[in-house]
């Protein structure tokens, strides 16, 4: 059982696999790491990856980074993700959430949430922890989607039409966050993966339609990457 807290993230927990196709998929190109490198390198320092689900991006920090915690409410994902990391001794997997998170205080200087907890109104519990852990001078890091612009970005406002991107946006500004717009690809070896990727973040009408209209193996797909110093 995923611990209290947790926002369900179907496409993870029920499709680890089919995920972790996505997270190969996910910006080839790099942009994202370069983009957060430039605004806060973290070489050798001491960097959180919150909600790390089964830690796909904790070799790539711990390549610099000082010592890498990943932290994961779903005991499989954490499981999967000590595993992945096994044989990195600088890099430590829990269990926890953005709300509780398993480290003293003033213990990070880079965070990094991808696709996980931060969507905006509602995620004051986990800034306010946020708060507590960061040292003064760290940056926090939140990757979301931009639903106002890419294919991508009309695709998820299709499947999500609830979500309010002005709200989001007006949410991360008035708590000082700042926006870093990204234009990254998902770029898939097989026309199956794609599919198989639509059909784990877009419910079924919405990923039939979608794919319908859309050839080839890449997707255009406008992130923002939300910072904030402490
Ligand atoms: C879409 S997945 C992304 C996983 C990972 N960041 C990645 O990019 O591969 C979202 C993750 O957030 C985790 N999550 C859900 N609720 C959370 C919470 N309250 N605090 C921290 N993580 C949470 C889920 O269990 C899941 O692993």
């Amino acid at each position: 059982m995923p611990l209290p807290g947790a926002v369900p993230s179907p496409n993870i927990w029920n499709h680890p696999q089919v995920y972790e196709t996505e997270n190969r998929a996910v910006d080839p190109e790099g942009v994202l790491e370069a983009a957060m490198r430039d605004l806060a390198d973290w070489s050798g320092r001491d960097l959180l990856d919150l909600g790390c689900g089964t830690g796909f991006h904790l070799p790539r920090w711990a390549a610099a980074a000082r010592q890498v915690y990943g932290v994961e409410p779903h005991p499989d994902l954490a499981a999967v993700a000590r595993r992945r990391a096994r044989r990195l001794t600088h890099v430590t997997v829990l269990q926890g959430t953005a709300q509780q998170v398993p480290l003293p205080d003033a213990s990070v200087d880079v965070m990094h949430a991808r696709w996980a907890y931060f969507f905006g109104p509602g995620c004051e519990p986990g800034l306010r922890e946020l708060d507590r852990v960061m040292r003064r001078g760290g940056t926090a890091f939140v990757i979301d989607n931009d639903a106002t612009r890419s294919t991508f970005g009309s695709w998820f406002r299709r499947g999500y039409p609830d979500v309010d991107p002005d709200a989001v946006e007006r949410f991360w500004s008035t708590h000082g966050w700042q926006r870093r717009p990204c234009d990254i690809a998902w770029r898939f070896g097989s026309r199956e993966d794609l599919v198989a990727v639509v059909r784990i973040e877009l419910d079924a009408a919405t990923a039939d339609a979608v794919l319908a209209e859309h050839q080839g193996l890449e997707v255009d797909y406008a992130v923002n990457l939300w910072w904030r110093r402490y």
